[in-house]
């Protein structure tokens, strides 16, 4: 009869951390954000219901080309609960990036979402890495039509190795997945990670590492 319990433990359990792995479920139809709102909330309050339009749930200018003109040769369109208040809630978004020919988006990771994305226009090569000890890398090059996911939480990268633009669009399991990168969360954090500390954790010595800082 005790171990019965233990299994029925076990069960709750899993299903419990299953349950809190991703955004909030919704317990109504929807819950347009009201980023004015008063009350603070794991995400936003909801509008008023009765105040809602197709405009809440909606985004134009996915079609235009991001501006890429910048060191890494990439750019990111967001499409969150930033741009479309009717995403509060519901555990998805999107994002459009742009490459230059050779534009990379450095190596980053989303702490609250996995990535699912696929390659429109051009070839792109992509990566992510599995966790310690391991940390194998997965690489694949993409070509137009290509889909490829990056798991929650884990460092990924994605390069244009062709001699055109590529375009990507992907879809996130999060309304808000957020992105760490991870040259400017270690080199560029205010204020900076001592450098005596990163010369350590990089074995290298501290000019190397006040170099790179300076960078970021
Ligand atoms: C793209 O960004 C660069 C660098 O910030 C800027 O000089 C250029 O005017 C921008 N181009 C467009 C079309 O906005």
């Amino acid at each position: 009869m005790a171990s019965h319990f233990v299994v029925l433990g076990f069960l709750i359990a899993i299903t419990c951390s299953l349950a809190l792995a991703s955004d909030p479920s919704p317990l109504q139809d929807f819950c347009v954000a009201d980023p004015s709102g008063p009350v603070l909330v794991n995400g936003f309050a909801c509008k008023d219901s009765k105040l809602v339009t197709a405009n809440d749930f909606s985004f134009s200018g996915l079609h235009m080309a991001g501006n890429t003109s910048n060191p890494v040769g990439s750019r990111v369109t967001p499409v969150n609960v930033a741009q479309i208040p009717g995403l509060n809630t519901l555990g998805i978004s999107m994002v459009r990036i742009d490459f230059a020919p050779w534009g990379i988006n450095p190596p980053h990771t989303h702490p609250r979402a996995t990535e699912v994305l696929t390659v429109v226009e051009g070839t792109l090569e992509v990566g992510f890495i599995t966790s310690n000890p391991e940390n194998n890398l997965i690489t694949k090059v993409l070509q137009k039509g290509d889909v490829f996911v990056f798991p929650k939480g884990l460092v990924h990268f994605q390069r244009n190795t062709g001699y055109g633009n590529t375009v990507a669009i992907a879809a996130l399991s999060s309304q808000n997945p957020g992105v760490i990168t991870v040259a400017n969360a270690v080199f560029g954090s205010k204020p900076a990670i001592a450098n005596d500390l990163l010369a350590k954790s990089f074995q290298t010595d501290t000019k190397t590492i006040d170099w790179i800082q300076s960078k970021f």
